[in-house]
């Protein structure tokens, strides 16, 4: 299939292209750059492009003769969606809402969206199903949200057929140590404990130790990367006109920030050190997916079920690129 993957300059959205041009599938990076690397992927296949440029993705849809789009760019900084919503809205939305309306124009109906765990906010319900209301808590899991809503518009009044794949934490990276993980600022857990264990950072900081959890630290779904990128291609695969797939992308198994640390520790060799810190506002104490939705409908199942596995394939990358791409 031919395929635009927009966003496919940034973590996830490489891994994906990485299997998809595996398969032998006819891919095409649309990507600004904004927040990815030029490296990630294959020069002769990176369009570089804002998605606001609704000509240019038109052009690019019509020239490649795209028939399916994945859309992985987005700002994802809970953080900075709180400060600055503005630029979430306008980016996560509007732009996204520029895409559609440009695959509309030319013809494209298959779509493949990442979304994500904060579009449910604080359920009171472990594992999350899909059922449980999703009630945002943060201006990034409404921007995404929004994005879902559209789909649903979208299938039902043009015929587009969709996946809004709701991620929990991605983590990890390609076992052959070629692409990995590199945010700037990075906000996740196991590329800042191991910046640690290369010695960019005295110490990792533990927010919160008094949850109501077995440890008292915050409890996480780590879904490896190359496990979405299975789950992006079989959802691809499923796509039907008016049809809208909504599901969670997890292990189904909860890790603690301490548990985390440890596997890291055993990983790499080093003590790890720790500050424990107050707790962060709107840090939920337990966030685990129900996945089986996915794993019935896209005959799916997660192959890194120990954190240890996934946190062996995140030391390669780090340890041999310590600056990430700029390595
Ligand atoms: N990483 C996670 O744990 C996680 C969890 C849940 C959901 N998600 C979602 O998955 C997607 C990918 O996450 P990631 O960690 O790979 O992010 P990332 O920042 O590494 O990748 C996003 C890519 O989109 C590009 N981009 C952003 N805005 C753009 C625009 N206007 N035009 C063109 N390109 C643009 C960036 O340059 C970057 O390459 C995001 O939509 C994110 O919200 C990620």
């Amino acid at each position: 299939m031919k395929i635009l993957v927009v966003g496919g300059a940034g973590y996830v959205g490489s891994h994906t292209v990485k299997l998809l041009s595996a398969q032998g599938h006819d891919v095409w990076v649309y990507d600004n750059l904004s927040r990815g690397h030029a490296k990630s992927t294959r020069p002769d296949r990176l369009i570089q492009g804002n998605l606001t440029d609704r000509p240019l993705l038109m052009k690019v849809l019509m020239e490649k003769e795209i028939e399916a789009v994945m859309h992985f760019a987005a700002f994802a900084l809970v953080g900075e969606s709180v400060q600055h919503p503005a630029m979430y809205y306008q980016n996560n939305v509007v732009a996204s809402l520029e895409l559609l309306e440009a695959m509309r124009a030319v013809g494209v109906w298959r779509f493949v969206f990442s979304s994500t765990t904060a579009t449910y906010g604080q359920p009171d319900i472990i594992p999350i199903p899909e059922t449980v209301p999703q009630n945002p808590i943060n201006p990034y899991g409404f921007t995404k949200l929004v994005v879902e809503r559209a789909l649903r518009d979208y299938a039902h009044a043009y015929g587009f057929g969709s996946a809004a794949l709701r991620y929990f934490n991605a983590s990890g990276a390609s076992p052959d140590g070629s692409i990995g993980e590199d945010h700037d600022p990075e906000s996740h857990l196991i590329p800042i404990v191991l910046q640690v264990a290369l010695g960019q950072r005295e110490a990792i900081h533990v927010f919160g130790n008094d949850y109501p959890t077995p440890d008292g630290t915050c409890i996480r779904d780590y879904i490896h990367v190359d496990d979405l990128a299975t789950a992006h291609v079989a959802a691809l695969e499923r796509l039907e006109p008016s049809k809208v797939m909504e599901m969670n992308l997890g292990t189904g198994v909860g890790q603690s920030v301490l548990q985390v640390i440890e596997a890291c520790r055993k990983v790499t060799g080093h003590s790890i050190p720790i500050v424990n810190a107050p707790r962060r506002p709107g840090d939920p104490a337990c966030l685990v997916a129900d996945s089986s939705l996915a794993q019935r409908t896209l005959d799916w199942k997660p192959q890194y079920t120990s954190i240890d596995s996934i946190v062996q394939t995140a030391w390669r990358w780090h340890v041999t690129h310590p600056r990430g791409y700029k390595t």
